[in-house]
């Protein structure tokens, strides 16, 4: 198979370093491109993609070789910290201008915002208070769904709380949808993490959890560098359970909450 080509092409556009030996990966997401392409064989569908320039298959080939994996309210601690220590802490701090930014970074089909949008809006909805969430991933199809804010009952059942379920969805057909009052309140944009970014807002809180695992050491570092101009200086970034600011910016330190450990700059 045309591993390394295709290794290099998701590496190229995204950053993604695809471990060698998981040829088998590709053939389980890339098989079902083959129908819609007139393939007979991910073989034959990467020797196409080879010949030519980047386009709209290319990137359906990167997104398929994506992990979007998420849940409501994943790893719960995160969620807990949030709730009880960060968003009162900043609260307090931004008494003046009672605003904050949330931004949830590599959000995939939503569960991660709509996580921070559902707990606001039950803790936190004070009048003359603005919360800005905003969200992002590199896959259009992926925000396409995240946008829709509609979950089949297996999404649901991922760690998101029976009176949540009750509270902000509603039935349609099979399928849960979320009401628009907490659908509203998030705001889903493409951005490539592994490019220069621009045009990001400050923050005050950055989610950029389960994504930097993907990337090579090199990549990691850059991406820290620019949270760090996007993070307001006491803000606090989130990242996953197996990632960490340690050994690659300095400039970051780690606060433990509870059972959950966040990070915010020094000084
Ligand atoms: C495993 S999901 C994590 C979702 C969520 N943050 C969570 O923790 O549950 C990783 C997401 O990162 C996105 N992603 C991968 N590479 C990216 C990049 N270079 N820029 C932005 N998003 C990227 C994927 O599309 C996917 O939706």
């Amino acid at each position: 198979m045309e591993f390394d080509y295709l290794r290099r092409l998701v590496k190229d556009f995204s950053a993604i370093d695809i471990d060698a030996g998981k040829e088998y990966l590709a053939d389980l997401r890339l098989s079902p491109l083959l129908p819609d392409q007139g393939c007979e064989s991910v073989q034959e569908l990467l020797q196409q993609l080879r010949g030519k320039s980047f386009g709209g298959v290319h990137r359906k080939v990167v997104d398929a070789m994506t992990n979007n994996e998420t849940w409501f309210f994943r790893d719960l601690h995160p969620f807990t910290a949030l709730g009880d220590e960060i968003i009162p802490e900043l609260m307090k701090k931004r008494a003046s201008d009672r605003r904050l930014a949330i931004w949830s970074a590599a959000c995939s089909s939503g569960q991660e915002p709509y996580s921070i949008a559902m707990l606001i809006r039950d803790r936190f909805m004070i009048p003359g208070w603005s919360f800005s969430i905003r969200a992002t991933d590199i896959s259009t199809p992926i925000l396409e769904r995240a946008k829709k804010g509609i979950y089949t009952q297996m999404e649901v059942n991922r760690g998101l709380p029976a009176p949540a379920l009750a509270k902000h969805f509603t039935k349609s057909g099979s399928q849960w949808e979320l009401k628009s009052e907490v659908r509203d309140m998030v705001s889903f944009d493409l951005i490539n993490l592994s490019q220069p970014w621009s045009g990001i807002p400050t923050a005050d809180i950055v989610f950029l959890r389960n994504v930097l695992i993907y990337f090579e050491v090199d990549v990691r570092k850059r991406i820290l560098e620019q949270v760090r101009r996007v993070l307001r200086s006491d803000g606090y970034l989130f990242l996953g359970g197996a990632e960490t600011t340690l050994n690659l910016d300095s400039n970051f330190e780690r606060v433990q909450f509870g059972r959950y450990a966040c990070y915010r700059m020094k000084g």
